[in-house]
């Protein structure tokens, strides 16, 4: 069964590998350190029957953004600041891409995200695609490029929960 649960040392870090060296550094030497630190939380995706191993990865955070780059219709609804969450990192294992696992870390994150927004307050979501491609894989779960950094995307608060039904995955 899958499962995602946040990243601890009984998982095996060194072996991650996803094909972009400066993600895979991350997950090894950075995150504990982050989560230790208050900075931000790694979730790791893991099947029950093999727990150590890593098949994904993602980090929540938060952050402030300028709301004058938000995409059209959005620019001037919040003061010039504003709190949001921030998908700062997201992977699957090498061996295991394009089987929808990326998808249900998406759909939890935004659950995550849902439940942040119930707590604190914040505006959505936003994510720094690595690249065109990363950007069009966010901009189908509902992303919007922001007006005059097309790499830096916006989900909105009022879309999550739209987004993660898109998703349509669940795991416990
Ligand atoms: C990007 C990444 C997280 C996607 O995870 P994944 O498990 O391979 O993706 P999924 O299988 O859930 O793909 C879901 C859909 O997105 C599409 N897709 C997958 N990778 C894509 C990509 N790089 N660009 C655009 N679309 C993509 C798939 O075709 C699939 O659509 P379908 O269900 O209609 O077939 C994964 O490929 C990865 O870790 N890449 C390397 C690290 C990286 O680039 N991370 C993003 C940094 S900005």
């Amino acid at each position: 069964m899958l499962r995602v649960e946040p990243l601890s040392r009984l998982n095996d870090r060194k072996s991650f590998d996803c094909g972009q060296p400066a993600l895979n550094d991350y997950l090894q030497k950075t995150a504990l350190q982050h989560i230790e630190k208050g900075i931000s939380r790694t979730f790791v995706l893991i099947d029950t029957d093999a727990p150590t191993k890593i098949l994904g990865f993602f980090t929540l955070a938060g952050c402030e953004v300028v709301t004058r780059n938000l995409p059209a219709g959005y620019a001037g609804k919040y003061p010039t600041k504003a709190p949001a969450a921030k998908l700062a990192r997201m992977a699957v294992s090498i061996d295991q891409q394009c089987q929808g696992l990326g998808t249900i870390m998406m759909a939890e994150a935004i659950k995550r995200t849902l439940s942040i927004a119930e707590n604190i307050g914040i505006i959505g979501i936003f994510v720094d695609a690595k690249n065109q491609i990363a950007r069009e894989y966010y901009e189908q779960f509902g992303f919007l490029a922001l007006l005059e950094h097309p790499l830096i995307l916006f989900l909105p608060l009022r879309s999550l929960k739209a987004a993660m039904d898109g998703a349509g995955h669940s795991v416990h």
